[in-house]
């Protein structure tokens, strides 16, 4: 499953006119601030996914100066149906005139996607690995994403609690099942993805390891009386902070090479594979789990590749038949075929195959 065209209205720099894509590999080339990233977004909010970057609210969404609000957002699937999307101050998710929710589309059409940042998912920060696992996570288990946001709530308001010097007791006692379960499913994401990262030996020549680093606690391997036991340990440093720091929103994956830290043990140039291998581990996962092929949204992170490391990783993607938008301000070569589209001004002004 994959898009095979989109039509973007009112959607920030990019024109109103039907863009056709391949249903293998799309490269959109095109310079800074043309608007490859815009269409990026465009394709993962039609997939159900919010903006892609963070704390973008809605209404900076629609096109400045137009006068109107009114996003609508259309995609044409490889199956035929016709999926569509508008942006109010929430999502109205329609497919073939059937409102179905954000978490039914992401079921329909698996869509990940990577962002610049995410080359250095290995040596970066703890958002972007947790982000990686939070989007597989929220594919495959239709109530994650649900469940995360109640718990990121629950996580606001104890830091107000705190700020205000507040006992959060209470809210310690509705976060604890929430920061369990999320604790439970990353490790079974941790799982899946260490499984398929052994088929990816191609990509990285060294044996990685992943494992979940609950924030702020791993005082016992039981996810509930960790919660609790690392909440009371950690009270008066939450109250002298005035911000919550035991629980799920401060965990991170620890990855290692060889058993050695791979942030700091690995070159640029295998830390930068390393990601792809992540990447690809996670639509493999997706895939293991659904059963469908995932569409990849990748902005501008294979420019760090090396040629090799490039061909590998979009060969792989291609023997899976996935269907890719990759985008780049520096044009590369590929030993693959591809659908190359030009994108100037906010819109594509050639698209040929190569
Ligand atoms: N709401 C908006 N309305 C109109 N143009 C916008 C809006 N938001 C961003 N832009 C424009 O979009 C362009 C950035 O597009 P982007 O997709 O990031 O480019 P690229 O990824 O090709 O470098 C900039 O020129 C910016 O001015
Ligand atoms: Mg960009």
């Amino acid at each position: 499953m994959g898009f095979a065209r989109v039509r973007f209205n009112n959607f920030k720099n990019i024109e109103p006119r039907e863009m056709k894509w391949s249903p293998g590999l799309n490269l959109l080339i095109g310079e800074n601030g043309a608007g490859k990233t815009n269409i990026l977004e465009g394709i993962s909010m039609i997939s159900g996914w919010g903006t892609l970057e963070k704390g973008e609210k809605t209404s900076d969404i629609p096109t400045w100066n137009s006068g109107s609000s009114e996003v609508q957002l259309t995609g044409e699937l490889s199956s035929g149906e016709i999926v569509k999307v508008k942006v109010a101050k929430r999502f109205f998710i329609k497919v073939d005139d059937k409102t179905v929710t954000a978490s039914d589309l992401r079921w329909k059409v698996p869509v990940l996607s990577f962002l610049s940042e995410d080359v250095s998912i290995v040596e970066g920060s703890s958002s972007s690995r947790r982000r990686l696992m939070d989007m597989m996570l929220a594919i495959i288990i239709p109530s994650y994403a649900f469940r995360l946001s109640e718990y990121r709530r629950g996580v606001r308001q104890k830091a107000l609690f705190l700020k205000k010097g507040l006992p959060s007791m209470v809210v310690d006692r509705a976060l604890l099942p929430l920061a369990a379960w999320l604790w439970k499913m990353r490790e079974e994401g941790i799982r899946l993805l260490s499984e398929e990262l052994e088929n990816l030996s191609e990509l990285t020549p060294a044996k990685i390891g992943l494992s979940l680093k609950r924030g702020g606690a791993g005082m016992c391997a039981d996810p509930e009386d960790d919660y609790s036991a690392s909440v009371f340990s950690c009270r008066e440093r939450e109250a002298a902070l005035k911000f919550p720091i035991v629980g799920p929103h401060r965990d991170d994956i620890l990855i290692t090479a060889e058993g050695r830290q791979a942030s700091s043990s690995l070159s640029r140039g295998l830390r930068r594979r390393t990601a792809a291998a992540l990447m690809l581990a996670a639509a493999d996962g997706v895939k293991r789990k659904t059963g469908k092929n995932t569409v990849l949204l990748l902005d501008e992170v294979t420019a760090e590749l090396d040629g090799n490391g490039r061909n590998l990783l979009f060969d792989s993607l291609l023997s899976r038949g996935t269907q890719v938008f990759a985008a780049t301000a520096e044009p590369f070569s590929l030993e693959i075929p591809c659908a190359v589209h030009t994108v100037k001004d906010g819109r594509i002004t050639d698209s040929r195959n190569s």
